[in-house]
């Protein structure tokens, strides 16, 4: 028996059960759910994760109703995490209004010089750099806006951090992230018609997407002062350890230990991020599909350990609210068990990984600013 009552007003949208997948993961539940028996199985309001699914399925509830997408432009949405640090903010803003002149320049008149595409990335660069993990706030950004703009400066500061977390020497840290920044720009050359296409693409379609990396490389080397590294990261970032990578299918050894940082910084920003075809991975989930890809052979475990465990380290201190309904703190996270801390609440300690009835069902970035 179908067990949801629905109030239509305002914008919502009903999903049926074969739909669910990651389309209702994140969204807001728009009316209580309720058991045949009466009672209230979910609440109005709830932000659904995939923990909720064997709840509706074992009450066989065939279709929710969630509340539309209504996103702010990307620019409130930073005003809004970054609040608390106004520094990192104006950095971010004026990277994002000028990268995407310069982006535009390199196909339609001619690519920029790398110290022109640096002068507004590089302050946020060393702020970043500096001080405050920012990553996690981030990955709060919701929607496809300016994805690729976004991308650009959060694989630059990302990959640069890994260096930082490897003890690379600062110039070369430095250099990571101006590789990052500019990795993906072969896709200025990519028709939006296709990068924001909500449907599978094609083969010829999938074929034109890899070709983002031949075109990066092109672009680079009309960049004045660009490097061997910055046009070697632009065509191989997709490369991966098992040779299952593109454009060369290069192995192992074959692809440079830079190259193969940035693989990990594109891979975490890729899967952290809402796209056009897919709502984004929780955090705990897109950390552990890292950790999966050093599994699988595709990346590299001496570069994603290191990261995933930085990554962790910012959580610790977080609110989370459990499925039992009890909030606590994060005091320790464990790489073997991503999503089960040890939670501190009041004064008493609770290991996820011993009570494996309880489970995190959000992480509360501050007290009303939701992670999940
Ligand atoms: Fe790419």
């Amino acid at each position: 028996m179908t067990c949801i009552r629905v109030k239509w007003g305002g914008k919502m949208e009903l999903v049926e059960r074969k739909n669910w997948g990651q389309s209702i993961v994140g969204r807001i539940l728009a009316d209580d759910i309720i058991s045949s028996s009466g009672y209230i199985l979910l609440r109005k309001g709830v932000i659904l994760t995939h923990w909720h699914f064997p709840i509706l399925e074992n009450h066989l509830i065939e279709e929710v109703l969630i509340e539309e997408k209504m996103e702010a432009p990307v620019h409130k949405q930073l005003e809004k995490i970054f609040s608390n640090k106004r520094d990192i903010l104006e950095s971010y803003q004026e990277s994002l209004i000028e990268i995407k002149k310069m982006f535009h320049e390199a196909i339609s008149r001619e690519v920029p010089t790398l110290q022109q595409f640096m002068k507004p990335f590089s302050p946020l660069l060393h702020k970043v750099l500096k001080g405050p993990n920012i990553f996690l706030e981030l990955r709060h950004i919701k929607g496809h806006d300016e994805y690729t703009y976004r991308h650009s400066i959060n694989v630059g500061l990302m990959a640069a951090t890994i260096g930082k977390i490897l003890h690379f020497t600062h110039e070369n840290t430095i250099k990571l992230g101006e590789i990052g920044f500019l990795h993906d720009i072969g896709k200025m050359k990519i028709s939006l018609q296709i990068l924001n296409k909500q449907e599978s693409l094609s083969i010829k379609e999938f074929e034109e997407v890899k070709n983002h990396t031949i075109y990066g490389k092109q672009m680079l080397e009309d960049m004045q002062r660009a490097d061997q590294k910055i046009i070697e990261g632009a065509l191989l970032h997709h490369e991966r350890l098992d040779g299952s990578g593109y454009p060369l299918k290069l192995v192992k050894e074959q692809i440079p230990f830079f190259v193969q940082i940035l693989s990990v910084a594109d891979t975490y920003d890729a899967i952290s991020s809402e796209r056009v075809y897919r709502d984004k991975f929780s955090p705990f989930e897109a950390l552990n599909e890292l950790i999966k890809d050093v599994y699988r052979g595709k990346l590299n475990g001496e570069i994603v350990f290191p990261f995933v465990k930085h990554i962790l380290d910012g959580y610790i201190g977080k609110e989370v609210m459990l499925t039992d309904g009890r909030r606590g703190v994060i005091v320790q996270l464990y790489i073997e068990e991503i999503y089960r801390p040890l939670i501190k609440i009041s004064d008493q300690f609770v290991d996820l990984r011993k009570d494996r009835q309880i489970q995190i069902k959000e992480v509360l970035l501050t007290a009303n600013h939701l992670v999940f």
